[in-house]
């Protein structure tokens, strides 16, 4: 499949003499895709009842007149002020209680019945006029599920199908509260409608509450966007997507992606650096016009897994975004290297948000491909140079990575849930592992957490996933690759209960985690040989065979024949010998690189990466900052 290119564009927002001008420029510009729609309910259906699509008739017409492929955005992410009118209280509300206002976006509660019966209207009623129309090549369901925390919500509509939830998942009352041990504090209940959401409790609700209601949540998202899907399916053949984002872990967006034809993501390096990725101040500064090397493309990893295999970019960052603590611009360069490094990961498609720069409203201050007087921005010429280079491009095959990390939505909640120490998250601890595998040059796949068959790998990690039921214990045991388990792997039941035997009770691994203790971050523990334990330390007991231990002698690492159990959260130091370690059991092939540059392979190439401001050598050559080398295999 030959990799292709994009923009989003909103014609309701620019006079209609402009599309067509605007059309050909993207053509010519070698665009592929344009996305439209998303957010335009208000000029679709500016009243009930009353849809005005004669200016959506003509962009369309115009953009596919142009040569131009549409995704076509279901507006469900910005009700538009009549529909909150007709259902005031449709607004998802905080774990306070307050209710979410309108005027900006992604103000419904996902559990909200009248708001799913008009989001079905909308969505069917757009599938039925474009889902034919050959110009309609793709579909995209409301906008980031989940951006500006919106996915908890703590509304009566939640209430309610939160209990109609429970019942269904316990049966009876006294089924919960045993599962929950409810016994504690004489928290147990004689009906489902006794059971509250678990906020504004006086201290810490209990944690199989909170972890059933993070699942119940997720599960509204899952329903919300099959119902979208169920609306478009039987008037449309063009495939189906959503777009999600880097690090939201509030829902399950493996069960999202099970009802979807392929996944797309919202890529903000320079945003994500300050907002998200949690780097040290010296990595924040000198990455601060590159962004970290390591998030975009975890991203890509986990949204091929969960596009099964088929997933874009479908918001690339182009030049300074609106929204971070600061907004610097990227270095010249790193547009083109971004959307270079997305195809090395198998993307299809990278679409830059946004065509023009838009001179009002909120995100006036955020770039587009052109200026807000339609003069390129230098966003443009980077794109231009990747059409140009795609031009003559094969196409980029995919390739099974050697090793693998699981990643599990419902492990995020776990830690959420009970942290144990301040800041811990299930996110941050996978991300240092997966830091350390590219440091040493590997590629990676990130892996579902139902995946049972792991033949087609070396290694195989699944650090803190805290259920890990039965049946994947036995795929991992007897799959023949090396797998790394823990810290926290395994520690607790479905029903968020410390099980015995103490975790992590792998089949044929004698370890025991004993107690374990979170650490202040200026009390690392450090380990014999280099590096530290920080954040997390787990006591280990047992007969397998320690490999890696503390200065003092206590066991890190123990390990019987191909399963190894860290209990500690590794520095970069420590998580980079212990990768080592692994991957020269296995034979897998490490590479030291030079700081900010890394690798990926596919079937046919080995691309480099600089996300350095400076020039570097590399086994690869001389790379210039923010350069790429391709290098045919
Ligand atoms: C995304 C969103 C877009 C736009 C963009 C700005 O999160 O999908 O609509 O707001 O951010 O960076």
């Amino acid at each position: 499949m030959k990799r292709t290119l994009g923009t989003c564009y909103y014609p309701e927002h620019w006079p209609q003499e402009i599309w067509e001008q605007d059309a050909a420029r993207m053509a010519a510009l070698g665009m592929t895709w344009v996305r439209i729609g998303e957010f335009a309910w208000s000029r679709i259906a500016p009243s009930e009842g009353i849809f005005d699509w004669a200016w959506m008739d003509t962009a369309i017409d115009i953009l596919g007149a142009a040569g131009l492929k549409v995704v076509l955005g279901t507006p469900t992410a910005t009700p538009p002020r009549w529909v909150c009118d007709k259902h005031p209280d449709m607004f998802a509300r905080d774990a306070m209680g307050h209710p979410r206002g309108f005027g900006s976006r992604r103000h419904y509660c996902f559990s909200h019945a009248g708001y799913l019966s008009e989001s079905k209207r909308i969505v069917t009623a757009l599938a039925e006029r474009y889902g034919r129309n050959p110009h309609v090549a793709a579909w995209q369901t409301d906008n980031e599920y989940g951006c500006h925390d919106t996915v908890l919500s703590y509304s009566d509509a939640a209430m309610a199908a939160f209990r109609h939830w429970l019942r269904d998942r316990y049966g009876t009352i006294t089924a919960l509260n045993q599962a929950w041990g409810t016994v504690f504090w004489s928290m147990e209940y004689d009906d489902f409608d006794q059971v509250d959401l678990p906020n504004r409790t006086v201290t810490e609700p209990h944690p199989a509450h909170m972890q059933a209601f993070r699942r119940f949540s997720s599960d509204q998202v899952v329903a919300f966007n099959r119902a979208q899907v169920e609306c478009i399916r039987p008037v449309s053949d063009a495939p189906i997507s959503h777009n999600y984002m880097g690090r939201i872990t509030e829902f399950d967006h493996f069960a999202v992606g099970q009802d979807l034809d392929f996944a797309t993501w919202d890529s903000y390096p320079l945003g994500f650096l300050e907002d998200r990725v949690g780097a040290t101040p010296e990595a924040q500064r000198h990455f601060a016009r590159q962004g970290d090397p390591d998030f975009q493309a975890f991203h890509h990893d986990l949204y091929r897994a969960v596009g099964k295999n088929r997933w874009w970019v479908m918001e690339q960052q182009p030049g300074p975004v609106n929204w971070a603590p600061y907004n610097p611009a990227p270095l010249p360069g790193m547009v083109r290297l971004w959307t270079w490094e997305a195809f090395a990961h198998g993307a299809e498609a990278v679409c830059y948000f946004r065509w023009r720069q838009a001179p009002f409203a909120q995100e006036q201050l955020h770039a587009g491909l052109l200026r807000p007087d339609s003069v390129a921005a230098p966003g443009y010429f980077e794109a231009e140079h990747v059409a140009e280079e795609l031009k003559e491009c094969e196409d980029i095959a995919h390739q099974t990575a050697p090793v693998a990390i699981i990643f599990d939505y419902d492990a995020a909640w776990a830690w959420d849930v009970q942290p144990q120490g301040r800041g811990l998250d299930y996110f941050s601890l996978v991300f240092a592992l997966y830091r350390a595998m590219r440091k040493l040059g590997l590629s990676i796949d990130i892996l579902p957490p139902k995946c049972r068959d792991f033949g087609a790998y070396r290694l195989v990690c699944a650090p803190g996933m805290v259920v890990m039921p039965d049946d994947l214990k036995a795929a991992l045991s007897t799959s023949g690759c090396e797998v790394l388990i823990g810290p926290r792997s395994a520690a607790r039941d479905a029903e968020f209960n410390i099980p015995t035997p103490l975790p992590p009770a792998w089949p044929n691994l004698d370890v025991a985690v004993s107690r374990l203790e979170t650490l202040r971050p200026d009390m690392p523990i450090a380990i014999a040989g280099g590096g530290q334990c920080q954040h997390w330390f787990e006591h280990l007991e047992g007969s397998a065979e320690t490999v890696f231990e503390t200065e003092t002698g206590l066991p890190v690492v123990m390990r019987s024949a191909q399963i190894s159990y860290c209990g500690g959260w590794g520095d970069e130091v420590f998580f980079e010998r212990l990768i080592s370690d692994l991957c020269d059991r296995v034979n897998v092939k490490i590479r030291a690189l030079p700081r900010g540059v890394r690798v990926r392979e596919t079937g046919t190439e080995r691309f480099w990466f600089n996300h350095n401001p400076h020039p570097v050598t590399c086994e690869a050559g001389d790379l210039p900052a923010a350069g790429v080398i391709r290098e045919s295999l």
